[in-house]
């Protein structure tokens, strides 16, 4: 049972979907399918916070209705307006015999639009019959594709409404799609970003400023060869953008957001405050290299803990949103070594670490340490009905380890390094809760999360 990392009741979670703060409330939908520990014909659950910690589950906001969304509600957005609550999805629609049985339709036949429904209050999502369909499926193979164009992230800046939406030229080449809108109903495409060679499918996209740099975010499947062969069977990660989405730009290389073996389809929003914070799928789709125990008590997958954006000296870091540090309780404080038991909630920091002299062991079998010029993190046995679940190694070339910070609950577990340059997030499924950190002359400190 998750603690602070938000987890389906029961049954299946992948993406986050109309993350908002709206009308004093956290909200957070996720993409699930109410029936089985397995993926299938999606709905949004819905879950609300009033602290981004602590969470109340809401039931099924929305649920296939209609013909454009009878084969699942696919991820996307929320967005606040005169009051309401408005969300856009991704409906779609297998053309076969029997739309509602997903299993049926891996043969590929199916269509996607991009919808829209409006809420009085943000809870009730009963209106099926005032869905509208906004942007219908696509059949111009020079703006999109008909079938996998997904994943509407709405935002608005002053007058002018923008939706981006994830893509492919041809099942190929990754893309993504720019609209612009007056009143968020009518909507125009502008312009499509994409890279050669890299990926052919770019989905659950976002775009957000943090300080001076623009961010084009989003999850990449396809990519193959080189680094790509150490890492997940998909990617998450962004792009900086210089010049102008809707006209001329230039894409950096792309960063991932997390290196750790589960994480993907991150999406943001931004407090009332101006902080950015963004939440994750703890989880990898089509990955055969390890699996969840989970299943077996009738449930796959949780959430990230939610995570600040934010520019360190240049780079853009990531750290748990100060919400957490009300539930902390200091355990200890110490230099160059610790070992606890009994903690399965808790964050450890490691600061002042000199010469990469450092080593951390969780539940015995999860190791933290640093060898040929990269920070690492792996377990000692892969097999799948060990602590791993079949999960194997992770790692980031670096120079110098700074300091760690991480973020365990009872499944799971988030490595912040240097100040969250880089982010490792794993499941893990541990028999024991000890912990052993060892990094001479570092302060090592534990907080309980109560
Ligand atoms: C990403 C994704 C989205 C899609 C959703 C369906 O994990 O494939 O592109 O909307 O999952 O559940």
């Amino acid at each position: 049972m998750q603690k602070i990392y938000v987890k389906p009741k029961d049954y299946w979670m992948n993406d986050p979907n109309g993350f908002i703060y709206y009308k004093g409330m956290y909200h957070l939908f996720y993409q699930c399918f109410p029936y089985a520990p397995r993926w299938g014909r999606m709905h949004w659950g819905h879950v609300v916070s009033k602290d981004l910690v602590n969470w109340e589950e809401q039931g099924i906001a929305l649920f296939p209705s209609k013909t454009d969304d009878r084969s699942g509600c696919f991820s996307g957005s929320a967005i606040e307006e005169d009051g309401k609550m408005q969300l856009y999805y991704t409906g779609v629609n297998y053309l076969t015999e029997n739309p509602e049985d997903i299993n049926l339709c891996v043969d590929e036949h199916f269509v996607s639009a991009q919808l829209m429904i409006t809420s009085e209050d943000g809870i009730h999502f009963d209106n099926i019959k005032d869905k509208k369909t906004v942007i219908p499926v696509i059949h111009d193979a020079d703006i999109g594709d008909a079938r996998h164009t997904r994943d509407p992230k709405v935002w608005k800046d002053g007058d002018i409404w923008y939706m981006v939406l994830g893509s492919t030229i041809n099942d190929k080449q990754g893309k993504l799609l720019f609209f612009t809108s007056t009143d968020g109903e009518e909507w125009k495409f502008e312009n499509s970003v994409t890279r050669e060679n890299f990926g052919w499918m770019w989905e659950c996209p976002d775009y957000f400023k943090i300080g001076d740099k623009k961010l084009l975010s989003t999850s990449v499947q396809g990519l193959e060869g080189g680094i790509w062969e150490d890492r997940n069977v998909y990617q998450s990660g962004y792009f900086e953008i210089e010049g102008d989405i809707l006209g001329e730009y230039k894409l950096s290389e792309y960063h991932l957001w997390d290196y750790g073996f589960d994480y993907y389809a991150p999406q943001s929003f931004e407090t009332e405050d101006g902080r950015r914070i963004h939440i994750s799928w703890m989880g990898m789709p089509d990955c055969e290299e390890y699996s969840n125990p989970t299943i077996q008590t009738g449930w796959q997958h949780c959430f990230t803990f939610p995570r600040e954006i934010f520019e360190k000296d240049g780079k853009i870091c990531q750290r748990p949103i100060r919400e957490l540090e009300e539930k902390k309780h200091l355990v200890s404080d110490v230099k160059g070594m610790l070992a606890g038991e009994g903690y399965p909630v808790y964050e450890m920091t490691i600061s002042d670490i000199t010469k990469n002299r450092f080593k951390v062991i969780l539940s015995e079998k999860l190791i933290l340490d640093y060898a040929d010029g990269k920070f690492r993190m792996h377990f000692t046995d892969q097999d799948k009905t060990s602590v791993s679940s079949g999960r194997s190694m992770r790692y980031v070339e670096v120079e110098e380890v700074e300091n760690l910070k991480i973020l365990a609950d009872t499944s799971s577990v988030e490595v912040f390094v240097n100040d969250g340059e880089y982010v490792f997030s794993t499941r893990y499924y541990p028999e024991v809760y000890k912990l052993q950190a060892e990094a001479v002359g570092a302060q090592i400190t534990l907080s309980e999360i109560m």
